[in-house]
């Protein structure tokens, strides 16, 4: 339609012209005004439509005044050539419907470099979406991720949420013929979930996997969040730039939108001016993805909902629109809604084809048919009751039969056998229904917990607080060896371990019973620390560290070794006093055949691990370094400068830096070169090949001499107060620090808990 306005410009030359031309510019106008979503009026068009893209209300092409409001305006910028494209930000936006916007993302890309030979850090990229009606959609968007050593996360901005999640790609060994065309497990791409209303995003690789050996095949990784349904895996997205050139370096995007200026529907009622479902046939939905609500037509109505004249909600005339409401007899229109008869002299369904009947029978006819259908009727309803009954009590003893089958399917003779032949070994057996009582059927509400290796519940059990951890199943190969650890754990008895009471195994994964620690987790403690809400002595700090490497190095150096898996601070739980206490062993099983789920938190997996996928001691010497390494510089083990904390401070090391990124409040408690002894332990620890780093129980010995050692000031470590909320200026013998404790009725920890960064990676 544009040309033939400016066409009307050009002919004005020419009267005759011009004056036809001015009949079709009249029409193209009215046609423009006729379509459903837009604006009544000429000027619609640089209203509510920007290069052909439609802006319904309630948004509307800035500086025009026909949005709701500016939050809902959109760019309508030239692109060069003439041609204008809507945008919001600096995305371009594709379409706008109602609660949903498509729009065009950023790939996030790194490609090796010969000369360096490294991977070019990728580009800068975020989105930040806070104080705008978007959110990322996680129903529509998957984080994707292709190439073929390749880490990489995806993290909300630090000051606002604590979401982080990651994917690794790896084709195993540099093997490509293992990527599938279309499949996007793991294996040259992976995908992952996001959590829901998160309104920023930012990519981040991780470059500690060494790729010279890969580069020739597979130069360059790739991460984006992206439309789930626009994405298919091709296997030349690895091998060459497909994946960026076929989408021009722009991926579709999902946003959900609403109005967020009121909470919910309740409250945006209270204020009829502002409240944005227009006329009477608008009806207003919460937003489930953060607050505000958006609008809809009623049913059998449409238009748009956020205006009240003729574009607003009108009814259907389903009659004229026989496609989606069919009706093969007489339609009679009305408001919301429509009739549709059979003609006179007939009956039935008319709006299923060949439904109407002529009347043929007499009315006596009818009658019998009539009773004879109820009786029939009734005969049938009791033949189904019966039938129902059956089945019932078939389901009954196929879960019997079940629970049973799980039991053997675990290993549970296997571990009945043992526990016979150790004698008693203060190990129980729960049944099935002990546990599902404890955990009031594994309520939402339970949950204290959740992590790589599965969901961890609080329940009562005979009286006493337990913790009840939820396994991802177990693999057939590791059957022996599960229920040889199980043996094994509950009979470790060490201070520093959180205690194994029992199993069942009872269901289709193994549920396994620890005892409950109270308080809080190494996590939470460092959270604290970095917000400077909370004092941890340099002495503590070690003492944490030194009991946690003896606990660890307790089971690795039991006959049958017990590897952790999944060490992060997360997982060190702080009883009374700040005693150390590892947990969240025993269900670390990884299927080395199958490739199945690898466990792991991102920042704190050895990258050694990701190329082998298997599981040694070493692995936790690694994760436990990078643990150090938060507890002297107070660090995140991945942050924003694109670089992971490990290879920030191994680079560090090497320039002689590192004491500028210790944490300053611990510099005054020892000497320079206790500091430096705990640096390179930590750097020790990190070492590749792994096969240099020194094992756990020699790591345990220098921590504890270090936490002893004259060096370290031993000042009082101020107690983690945990009831009510107060401030207290503590005045210590080493510093004065402000102590700033935190109620457990705050509700602040349970946020916190739910959202422990931890990942699984599919592989
Ligand atoms: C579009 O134009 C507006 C106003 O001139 C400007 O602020 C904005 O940055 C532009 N956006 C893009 C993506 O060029
Ligand atoms: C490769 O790395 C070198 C040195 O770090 C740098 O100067 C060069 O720009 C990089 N090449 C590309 C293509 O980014
Ligand atoms: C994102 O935008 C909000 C509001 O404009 C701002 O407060 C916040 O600092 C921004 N975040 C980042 C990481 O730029
Ligand atoms: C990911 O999200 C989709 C859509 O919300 C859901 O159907 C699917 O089960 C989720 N997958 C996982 C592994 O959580
Ligand atoms: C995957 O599809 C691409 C073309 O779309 C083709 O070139 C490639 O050979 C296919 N790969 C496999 C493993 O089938
Ligand atoms: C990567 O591995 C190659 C050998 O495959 C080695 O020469 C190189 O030093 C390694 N690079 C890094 C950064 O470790
Ligand atoms: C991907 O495409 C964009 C836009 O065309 C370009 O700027 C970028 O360099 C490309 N990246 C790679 C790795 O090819
Ligand atoms: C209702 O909303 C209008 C427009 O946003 C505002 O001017 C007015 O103060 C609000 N009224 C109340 C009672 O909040
Ligand atoms: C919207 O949410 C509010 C508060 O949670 C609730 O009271 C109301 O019933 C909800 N309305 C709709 C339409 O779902
Ligand atoms: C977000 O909320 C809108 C409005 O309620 C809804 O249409 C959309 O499906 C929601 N998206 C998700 C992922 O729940
Ligand atoms: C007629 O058939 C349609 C489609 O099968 C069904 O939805 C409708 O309920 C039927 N109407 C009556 C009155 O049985």
């Amino acid at each position: 339609m544009p040309p033939h306005r400016s066409a009307a410009i050009r002919g004005a030359i020419d009267g005759h012209i011009c004056l036809v031309l001015i009949m079709l510019f009249l029409i193209s106008t009215k046609l423009a005004a006729d379509q459903p979503l837009a604006a009544a009026g000429p000027i619609a068009r640089s209203c509510h439509d920007c290069g052909g893209v439609q802006i319904p209300y309630p948004f509307g092409v800035s500086s025009s005044g026909c949005a709701m409001a500016p939050s809902f305006e959109v760019d309508c910028n030239d692109t060069g050539n003439g041609v204008s494209k809507p945008f919001v930000g600096n995305i371009e936006v594709v379409s706008l419907g109602n609660g949903q916007a498509r729009v065009m993302n950023h790939v996030s890309s790194s490609c090796y470099n010969l000369t360096s030979r490294q991977m070019n850090p990728a580009d800068v990229w975020y989105l930040n979406l806070t104080g705008t009606p978007y959110r990322l959609s996680d129903s529509a968007n998957k984080f994707t991720v292709i190439g073929c050593r390749t880490l990489a996360y995806i993290f909300d901005d630090y000051n606002v949420g604590k979401y982080m999640s990651g994917c690794v790609s790896v084709c195993r060994r540099g093997d490509l013929s293992s990527a599938i065309n279309g499949s996007c497990v793991g294996i040259g791409c992976c995908q992952t979930n996001i959590s829901t209303g998160l309104s920023y995003y930012e990519v981040m690789f991780d470059y500690t996997l060494n790729t010279s050996g890969i580069y020739n095949h597979t130069p360059c990784s790739y991460a984006v969040l992206m439309e789930s349904s626009s994405f298919t895996f091709s296997t030349t997205y690895l091998t060459s730039r497909a994946f960026n050139t076929s989408y021009g370096g722009q991926v579709p995007l999902v946003l959900d939108w609403a109005i967020r200026t009121t909470n919910n529907c309740v409250e945006a009622q209270k204020n009829i001016t502002s409240y944005a479902c227009k006329g009477d046939y608008s009806v207003c939905l919460n937003s489930t993805n953060g607050s505000g609500y958006i609008c809809n037509c009623k049913k059998g109505y449409q238009g748009n909902p956020y205006r009240q004249d003729s574009n607003g909600c009108q009814d259907i005339n389903e009659c004229q629109d026989s496609n989606n409401y069919p009706c093969h007899g007489e339609c009679h229109n009305k408001p919301g809604y429509f009739d549709c008869f059979c003609r006179a002299g007939s009956r039935g369904n008319a709006t299923i084809p060949g439904g109407c009947r002529n009347d043929f029978l007499p009315l006596k006819a009818q009658l019998a048919i009539g009773i004879a259908a109820c009786v029939l009727a009734g005969l049938f309803a009791f033949l189904g009751w019966e039938v129902i009954r059956h089945k019932r009590s078939i389901r009954k003893q196929a879960l019997l039969r079940q629970t049973d089958e799980f039991f053997q399917q675990h290993g549970g003779q296997l571990l009945l056998e043992m526990m016979k032949a150790e004698g008693n070994i203060g190990f129980t057996l729960y049944k099935r229904v002990e546990i599902e009582t404890a955990t009031k059927n594994f309520n939402k509400a339970q949950i204290i917990g959740e992590g790589g290796q599965g969901t961890v519940y609080k329940a009562v059990l005979d009286g006493t607080v337990v913790a009840i951890k939820k396994c991802k199943e177990i693999d057939e190969s590791r059957k022996m060896d599960f229920m040889q650890e199980l043996v094994i754990l509950c009979r470790v008895n060490h201070p520093n371990i959180v205690k194994l009471l029992g199993c069942c195994l009872q269901f289709e994964a193994p549920m396994l019973v620890y005892e409950f620690v109270e308080n809080k987790t190494l996590q939470e403690l460092l959270d604290l620390q970095r917000s400077k809400r909370f004092h941890v002595t340099l002495g503590t700090r070690l003492r944490i560290a030194a009991e946690s490497a003896d606990a660890l190095g307790h089971l690795h150096s039991l006959p049958h070794p017990i590897l952790h898996g999944d060490v992060k601070p997360a997982n060190i739980l702080l009883a009374e006093g700040l005693v150390a206490k590892v947990s969240d062993f025993g269900c670390s099983t990884i299927d080395e055949k199958t490739q199945s789920m690898l466990k792991g938190t991102p920042g704190y997996i050895d990258p050694e691990y990701l190329l082998e996928y298997q599981l040694t001691a070493k692995n936790d010497v690694y994760s436990f370094g990078v643990i150090l390494l938060e507890l002297v510089t107070g660090k995140r083990p991945l942050s924003k400068e694109s670089k992971t904390l490990a290879s920030m401070f191994q680079e560090a090391m090497m320039d002689g830096t590192f004491h500028e990124l210790l944490d300053s409040e611990i510099i005054d408690e020892a000497s320079m070169g206790v500091l430096h002894q705990i640096a390179v332990l930590a750097i020790q620890c990190l070492a590749l090949p792994g096969m240099t780093r020194p094992v756990m129980e020699q790591v345990a010995k220098e921590l504890r001499r270090l936490a002893l050692s004259d060096e370290v000031q031993q000042c009082p470590q101020p107690p983690l107060v945990l009831e009510g909320l107060n401030f207290a200026v503590m005045g210590s013998m080493c510093t004065t620090s402000l102590l700033y404790t935190e109620g457990n009725s705050t509700g602040v920890y349970d946020l916190e808990k739910k959202t422990v960064m931890s990942t699984e990676f599919a592989r």
